[in-house]
């Protein structure tokens, strides 16, 4: 991939400024936790896989911080460091599964020396971000087999390279049915409000060389009734135990459409994206974010000033509008309790 969304390099985190995208390719680095907090929380960074890598290493920068008389002082401090990274974003679940695997590290080295457990989590925080190039490959190669030759693929949001490590979820599915050499033409929402789909989707498509078209979110319905639309193929920000799926809004309209129309619509995550804890998608914390973002675009007011505004970020569509959920472990399709605790169960990284 010709960009990277984000690394470790020389004791920093830098990331691509994905609220410059794409008009500008700049690079920002961090070399505090409360930075990395901000940029999360900013969209700086954002997509489910992606925050979570962000919140790991910004917990190992936060340690190498500390300064500390004490173990118990210091794992104090490093508690208020996970707080405040997992106080950013509250509907991707990776960002609370990275925190407890970084969480997790530091215990595990509890009785090293400062130094010692710094590096660990140093470490961690390194591999969760390779681990995840390679999660998002067996997943393309999984999901690629639902492609079929000559398909037109409608997506939603952005999960591709920028919303991980690199390649992407659904944009993995949809590069490696390219890579396998399947002719194939994407429709990208644009994805109202912030346009994850007109600013990120499209650019990394025609980065990519992979033919895309970039409609408007009110679109998809007219093109899928013309028999113009293969699949659907989304990313995920959180899936329940029953398959119900929260991702970004709007997600859930193009599911329901795809039913209306006899269209597969797909869902391609990692495993750290399900949360078997929680039974069904209405637990499923919804983040409500500014009103500037509905009013307006870019800068540039498009309401009226004082209009009455809501703006959740992502909604659950149900799993029974979900033909497959696509993981690096596997397809799950027809019972989501059972296969979605077998795909959990065992790890190909
Ligand atoms: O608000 P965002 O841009 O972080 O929302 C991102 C999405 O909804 C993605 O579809 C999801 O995180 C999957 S990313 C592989």
């Amino acid at each position: 991939m010709s960009f990277r969304t984000i690394e470790w390099l020389d004791d920093a985190v830098v990331m691509i400024d994905q609220t410059r995208l794409p008009g500008e390719e700049v690079y920002n680095t961090y070399t505090d936790f409360q930075s990395v907090a901000e940029a999360i929380k900013g969209m700086i960074i954002r997509g489910a896989p992606a925050i979570g890598v962000a919140a790991a290493m910004g917990v190992a920068l936060g340690a190498r911080a500390i300064i500390a008389d004490t173990h118990e002082s210091f794992f104090r401090q490093l508690d208020n460091v996970c707080d405040v990274l997992g106080r950013t974003r509250p509907t991707a679940v990776n960002l609370f599964w990275g925190l407890e695997r970084m969480k997790r590290v530091a215990e595990a080295n509890r009785s090293k020396s400062f130094d010692k457990i710094r590096e660990a989590l140093k470490k961690e925080a390194i591999l969760i971000e390779q681990e995840d190039l390679t999660i998002c490959r067996n997943i393309g190669k999984w999901g690629a087999t639902l492609i079929p030759e000559g398909a037109t693929v409608l997506t939603h949001c952005n999960a591709g390279g920028l919303a991980t490590a690199g390649y992407g979820t659904a944009l993995g599915v949809i590069r490696a049915a390219h890579e396998a050499g399947k002719k194939i033409n994407v429709f990208a929402d644009e994805t109202r409000p912030w346009l994850q789909g007109a600013r990120l989707t499209a650019w990394e498509l025609m980065k990519e060389g992979i033919a895309a078209t970039l409609i408007s979110d009110n679109m998809a319905g007219f093109f899928m009734s013309r028999g113009e639309i293969t699949c659907c193929v989304v990313g995920a920000d959180r899936i329940a135990a029953n398959g119900d799926t929260a991702n970004k809004i709007g997600t859930y309209s193009v599911a329901v459409l795809a039913k209306e129309n006899n269209i597969p619509f797909y869902v391609a995550a990692p495993v750290s994206t399900l949360d078997l804890s929680l039974s069904d998608g209405s637990k499923i914390p919804i983040e409500e974010r500014p009103a500037s973002e509905v009013t307006h675009i870019r800068g540039v007011a498009i309401a009226p000033e004082g209009i009455r505004v809501r703006n959740p970020a992502f909604d659950v569509t149900p799993a029974r509008y979900i033909t497959a959920i696509i993981t690096e472990n596997g397809i799950v399709t027809g019972d989501y309790r059972s296969g979605l605790r077998k795909v959990a169960s065992f790890s190909c990284t």
